[in-house]
């Protein structure tokens, strides 16, 4: 059922499958696994990396809401992020983006190709999903990819979220999952990463951090890697 949009709170940005491939390193996935994109919003990773051979799959809590309404709201929340953007300017790296008007172009080619892909008829990539619950089956996707969701927000979403959404992220997976930044919105690496590692309930998953070719956020350059085995 699609719904009205009325989500105040979430800042729809959303990053290309070019960003995604130096976040996570997708060139070591191949085009047989199956990816599930967590929190995916209005990133056009799936749409693009579908157009180009992998099977993905992208989950979110706005897939209940139209189009329209999303399209509507990328584009007011991408003009105030952009406002913003030039009094922030120094706590990120311009290196894959030159400058404020690049990542302008491309968080806009961004929604713009995921609302096209969106509004197809059939939508069987894109799935409503508010974590932790989802309606995936077991071992469904062979990794997941979760992208400026979790440890970034560590102020908002707290460590029981975290876990009761990497336990069934690792149910409905049967390799592994690949969490990108691990740093919160003040740039620092977020204490839920040790406390993770730590936690007995993932003594059996073996997880590890490992440092990727992309930097926006400075200090924001590692992926953290959870087995699902
Ligand atoms: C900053 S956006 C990241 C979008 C995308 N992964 C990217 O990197 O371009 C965060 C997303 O998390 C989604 N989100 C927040 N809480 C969620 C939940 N409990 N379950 C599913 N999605 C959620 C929001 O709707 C939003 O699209």
């Amino acid at each position: 059922m699609e719904k009205k949009l009325d989500l105040k709170d979430i800042v729809l940005i959303g990053r290309t499958f070019n960003e995604y491939y130096k976040m996570f390193n997708v060139i070591s996935i191949s085009k047989n696994d199956k990816i599930l994109d967590v929190a995916s919003g209005v990133s056009s990773f799936c749409a693009e990396a579908n157009a180009l051979g992998y099977d993905a799959t992208a989950s979110d809590r706005i897939y209940c809401f139209l189009a329209e309404d999303i399209e509507k709201k990328c584009a007011k929340d991408l003009e105030t992020t952009m406002k913003e953007m030039a009094e922030v300017k120094d706590l990120f790296k311009w290196k894959f983006f030159k400058n404020i008007e690049e990542l302008e172009k491309q968080r806009k080619k961004a929604y713009k190709t995921f609302i096209a892909d969106f509004k197809k008829p059939v939508k069987v990539a894109y799935v409503n999903t508010e974590y932790p619950k989802n309606s995936f089956k077991d071992k469904q996707f062979t990794i997941a990819l979760i992208s400026h969701f979790l440890f970034l927000y560590d102020e908002f979403l707290d460590y029981e979220f975290h876990k009761q959404t990497i336990k069934e992220i690792i149910k409905i997976t049967s390799e592994e999952i690949r969490i990108f930044p691990i740093v919160n919105l003040k740039g620092k690496r977020s204490q839920f990463v040790d406390k993770l590692m730590k936690d007995k309930e993932f003594a059996n998953n073996k997880i590890k951090i490992m440092k990727v070719d992309y930097e926006f956020v400075k200090g924001g350059n590692e992926m953290l890697i959870i087995k699902s085995q």
